[in-house]
């Protein structure tokens, strides 16, 4: 379940409507599908994300951050306002480069607009020396 108590299809559903609802490019199911099926695997190593920054993992549309350290946690690197692509994460905040949108590293919270609306949150935990959605 993930932290801020939605179901996962619904975040996806959630940050795909906001992608899909202007027909950018990267619209559509294919990003889900390929977020749906990393559960249970290892998405990056540990040792890749740094703490207060993150590693972007530009295939899955997955951005896994480390706000203090040995914590993980991951979001859809989906921007909620217009569907962007967000940047890998610096000084604990995900940025978008489209329109200046900020997101907390910690907590997926819109922190500076247009963005409202959180990231997509998925739970992860850590497996040996990887990352891995639960
Ligand atoms: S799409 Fe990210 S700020 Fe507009």
């Amino acid at each position: 379940m993930p932290e801020n108590g939605l179901g996962r299809r619904e975040m996806l559903g959630t940050a795909g409507a906001a992608a899909c609802g202007l027909a950018l490019a990267g619209c559509g199911t294919r990003d889900t599908k390929a977020q749906e099926s990393v559960k249970g695997k290892a998405i990056t190593k540990t040792a890749d994300v740094p703490v207060g920054g993150g590693k972007l993992i530009e295939d899955l549309k997955i951005v896994v951050t480390q706000p203090t350290h040995g914590v993980y946690k991951a979001y859809s690197a989906i921007c909620t306002h217009m569907g962007c692509a967000l940047s890998t994460p610096e000084d604990n905040v995900i940025k978008c480069a489209c329109h200046g949108s900020e997101f907390a590293a910690d907590s997926g919270k819109a922190i500076k607009g247009p963005a409202t609306d959180p990231l997509a949150a998925f739970r992860v935990r850590v497996e040996g020396d990887g990352v891995v959605i639960a």
